[in-house]
């Protein structure tokens, strides 16, 4: 899919520069042209003769060789790209490119050039999660940079956290999606997720536990593989993904409007942890009083995975929906499948001893008219790009 496109790949120094080896392997696979540049830092990582064995092409590595200059000066050399990746992006390349600085090769590259850019950074959990880092981060999605990753997971400084550079399957994903060229492309897919918070008064709600990791990465994914995405979100924890367009909203009568303002779509992923009911809300503060408890008057939410899977006109062609079961998971998903109406039901079994509510895997079980389907346990990011891939297998069809 990626036959002749050119891709300037430029690997930065950080000990993830070894998966960017494979990442050309990747692209070659695919008929892709990729030309690398690497910095001083990433010379220390992986050698020069390694990358230009397997990109079988030259490797550019320095601003000041005339002989590189006389075959094809930087200005042209950036811009004869379908794209430039930077993988690994390290904090310090994001700071030059935030801040405009052209010192060397790769950021005079990235200055010089109006091609599109996607960076998959890799660095340190402090280091991404530091102030200066956060800034440029905003800086560059301002000015238009894609991102990809970085995930979350075991560093090789020995750290948990997000930093993880991602895969070369999840980075070529993005490059496709970049030149329009996923799976997915043309597709668009609703995703909801998070919680809800259901206002008691002005300054009380009742909420869950749903951090909304599942839904954004399963948003992640399906961007990643070229899907518009209408991602619908409740008050998360997590930050929504790139690249796709966010409805923040905060109750379930929210989230159900915004989803009907999203239709029609190919397929919608209701990964939300929507709250079954809401309170009468006083407009005042409820204040303790000497008459005794306050009495909360509920009434039921529309159920939205329902309402779009049962919909007579404009159903999307593919709907799937989330079960988060304590006990007897196969059994109650299977029924929730049937009393819903969507095609699939992802179900979890989220009971405290497995850590999943909140934490960074799952353990899934896909429920469909094929009957039930393990997954191993895998982290949540790998169980999005299974379901991505498989809900464009099916759209596909
Ligand atoms: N859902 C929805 N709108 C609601 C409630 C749930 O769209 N008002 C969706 C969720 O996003 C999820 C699925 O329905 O895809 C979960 O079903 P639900 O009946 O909420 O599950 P539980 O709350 O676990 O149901 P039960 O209490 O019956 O186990």
């Amino acid at each position: 899919m990626l036959a002749s496109k050119r891709i300037l790949l430029i690997i930065g120094g950080g000990i993830a520069a070894y998966k960017s080896l494979d990442l050309i392997r990747r692209l070659k696979e695919r008929g892709a042209l990729v030309t690398p540049v690497l910095t001083r830092a990433a010379e220390e990582f992986v050698t020069p003769l390694a990358v230009s064995a397997l990109a079988g092409e030259k490797v550019y590595r320095d601003l000041f060789d005339l002989t590189d200059e006389a075959e094809m000066g930087h200005i042209q050399l950036s811009r004869s790209a379908d794209l430039i990746v930077v993988a690994p992006a390290t904090a310090d390349l994001m700071g030059k490119m935030a801040g405009g600085l052209a010192g060397d090769l790769a950021s005079t590259l990235l200055m010089a050039t109006d091609t599109p850019v996607l960076c998959a950074p890799a660095m340190n959990v402090r280091m991404w999660d530091h102030p200066a880092t956060r800034r440029n981060h905003a800086q560059l999605q301002a000015d238009g940079i894609r991102f990809v990753g970085p995930n979350e997971g075991d560093m090789a400084c020995g750290e948990y956290g997000p930093g993880r550079m991602s895969e070369p399957l999840e980075i070529v994903a993005a490059i496709e999606a970049a030149l329009g060229d996923g799976p997915l492309a043309g597709k668009r897919v609703l995703v909801t997720s998070g919680p809800t918070h259901e206002p008691i008064d002005p300054v009380r709600y009742i909420a869950n536990r749903s951090s909304g990791a599942q839904g954004t990465a399963v948003a992640r994914a399906l961007a990643a593989l070229g899907a518009e995405v209408i991602f619908v979100t409740g008050p998360a924890d997590v930050t929504p993904p790139e690249g796709v367009q966010v409805v923040p909203v905060q109750t379930a009568q929210q989230m159900s409007d915004a989803v009907d303002a999203a239709l029609p779509v190919d397929a919608g992923v209701f990964a939300a942890a929507v709250a079954d009911w809401r309170v009468a809300a006083s407009e005042q503060k409820l204040k303790k009083s000497r008459d005794g408890l306050p009495a909360l008057e509920f009434s039921e939410n529309p159920d939205i995975l329902k309402r779009v899977a049962r919909m007579d006109q404009g159903r999307p062609q593919l709907v799937v929906g989330f079960a988060a079961e304590t006990d007897n998971v196969i059994e109650h998903a299977t029924a929730k499948r049937d009393r819903k109406g969507c095609d699939w039901i992802v179900a979890n079994d989220v009971s405290p001893a497995t850590g999943i509510m909140g934490g960074s895997e799952n353990a899934v079980t896909l429920i469909s008219d094929q009957g039930a389907e393990a997954w191993p346990r895998m982290g949540k990011d790998a169980v999005a790009q299974r379901l991505a891939a498989k809900i464009a297998d099916t759209l596909n069809r």
